[in-house]
């Protein structure tokens, strides 16, 4: 019988089965990736802190692996959660006490390890934590504008030598963006990757994750995160084809040239830069 170590250094699917998560089957095996190589680099312990945990869904291997010391827990529970994609959600019928007992059903979990905070980053300084993590991993609020300001907490929250990794690139890419720019203007030292399905990391100073398996051959699958990514935002290149083809059909002509297509944009705040 394996250990939940040797489990997670085989990135086996059967240690999240207990919580539903909202990952795909890539996406956990890039959590368990991580945190695996995580343990490694720290000679066997580590510290962990994740912003947004609705179930505990993302939390399960971590809470098993007696390597992961100490975890934070941010979230809020708000009623409204707004999404880059326009579409926000409720969470907030899943309290931290559910993740709690949820938590406590996967085999081998140690729950005391976990300090949930219900607060979110813009109501938090990282002395607030009681701990520095060694790893973050941000996956609350979708939005670039929420993005940024949970990863500029946890880059003042880390120590020097740490990471962080970010759920979802494909949603909030406009904040990633936004970062690494900030990162390569700031002269700090990092490196960036993504991991399959949508799991965005960023190494910080000395800390090399990809140095130990499974961590470098998962890396060098890197591609099926590209490929996950595009074919994901493909909906927004058909929905701009069509409507293009609809704005060039000849009944439009008219509108056009009386430039109510331009007033019906204004309207509709069409063009306007989202963040
Ligand atoms: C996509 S779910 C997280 C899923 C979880 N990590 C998993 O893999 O199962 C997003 C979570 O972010 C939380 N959230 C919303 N706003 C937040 C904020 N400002 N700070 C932190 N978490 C937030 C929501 O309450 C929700 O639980």
């Amino acid at each position: 019988m394996p250990t939940i170590q040797e489990q997670i250094d085989q990135q086996d699917l059967s240690l999240f089965k207990t919580i539903e998560s909202q990952s795909s089957e890539d996406d956990r095996r890039s959590f368990m990736a991580l945190n695996s190589a995580f343990r490694q680099w720290k000679g066997g312990k580590f510290t962990f802190l994740e912003i947004g945990s609705f179930k505990g869904g993302s939390l399960q291997s971590y809470v098993a692996d007696p390597g992961c010391t100490k975890i934070i827990s941010i979230d809020p529970r708000p009623k409204f959660v707004p999404d880059a994609r326009e579409k926000g959600g409720d969470y907030s019928h899943v309290t931290t006490q559910i993740m709690l007992d949820l938590l406590a059903k996967v085999p081998g979990a140690d729950v005391k390890k976990v300090i949930p905070i219900e607060k979110g980053t813009e109501s938090l300084k990282p002395a607030d934590l009681p701990f520095k993590p060694d790893f973050c991993f941000i996956d609350g609020e979708h939005t670039d504008t929420a993005m940024l300001r949970d990863a500029r907490f946890c880059l003042n929250a880390m120590g020097p030598d740490s990471a962080m990794a970010f759920h979802d690139g494909d949603i909030i890419y406009l904040g990633l963006d936004t970062l690494i720019h900030e990162l390569e203007a700031s002269g700090r030292e990092f490196r960036a990757y993504n991991l399959p399905s949508s799991v965005f990391v960023i190494e910080f100073g000395k800390c090399r994750l990809s140095q130990t398996e499974p961590m470098r051959s998962w890396r060098d699958q890197n591609y099926k995160g590209y490929l996950y990514a595009l074919v994901r935002n493909d909906v927004f290149r058909t929905t701009a084809r069509e409507y293009w083809r609809i704005a060039e059909h000849p009944a439009f002509k008219l509108p056009h040239k009386l430039g109510l297509v331009k007033v019906a944009k204004k309207i509709m705040g069409g063009g306007k830069k989202k963040k």
